[in-house]
């Protein structure tokens, strides 16, 4: 797929068949990962950790649902695959050295036809519940910064329009 055509026709996609990616499509998502920009280069500041295991999945949504103040939400929509990232570091290079990669992973996941959903708000019940963030198996000092869920989809991807509103204010100084 051309990249302005992934450009376009990402999407966030909160429905899931409950089929995986293919081995070859999670490489490809993940090689898009290592192609981001990493602040300073420092690449070994980063973790990520590919979560398939339905119990913890399960675990993680409903952590997320507590947080939400609301049990009947699915905030992992039923994807089968959360890809976290870690860092080892804080702050806004951290931040953005994640969204960077994220945003990696959601175009390769357009261009392999698997939806994909940035995840934030998970991560936060995440970070906040000692019990499940050991079972992700994190390297010592690293804490989960974002992630993305993964899986096949029934919506495809089509071409978007893009609403007035996304048009960001802007100013020119010439
Ligand atoms: C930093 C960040 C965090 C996000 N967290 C969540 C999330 O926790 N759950 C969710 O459903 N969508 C999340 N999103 C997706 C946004 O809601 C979505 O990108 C936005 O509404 C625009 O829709 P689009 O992705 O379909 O263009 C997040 C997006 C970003 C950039």
């Amino acid at each position: 797929m051309e990249l302005e055509d992934a450009l376009n026709q990402r999407k966030s996609v909160r429905s899931y068949t409950g089929e995986p990616a293919t081995p070859e499509q999670l490489e490809a998502v993940l090689t898009a990962a290592y192609e981001a920009p990493i602040g300073m280069g420092k690449y070994d500041s980063i973790h990520l950790t590919v979560v398939t295991r339905q119990s913890l999945l399960d675990a993680i949504d409903a952590a997320a649902a507590r947080l939400f103040g609301n049990p009947e939400l699915h905030p992992l929509y039923g994807a089968p695959t959360l890809v976290v990232v870690s860092s080892s570091n804080e702050g806004n290079v951290a931040s953005a050295n994640v969204a960077a990669i994220i945003q990696n992973m959601s175009l390769a996941a357009v261009d392999q036809g698997l939806g994909s959903c940035y995840i934030y708000g998970a991560i936060r019940a995440l970070a906040q519940d000692p019990a499940l963030l050991s079972e992700l198996g994190l390297p010592e000092g690293f804490t989960p910064l974002g992630s993305i869920v993964l899986g096949q989809t029934e919506e495809g991807y089509a071409p978007r329009e893009i609403p007035a509103g996304h048009r960001f204010a802007q100013n020119v100084v010439a």
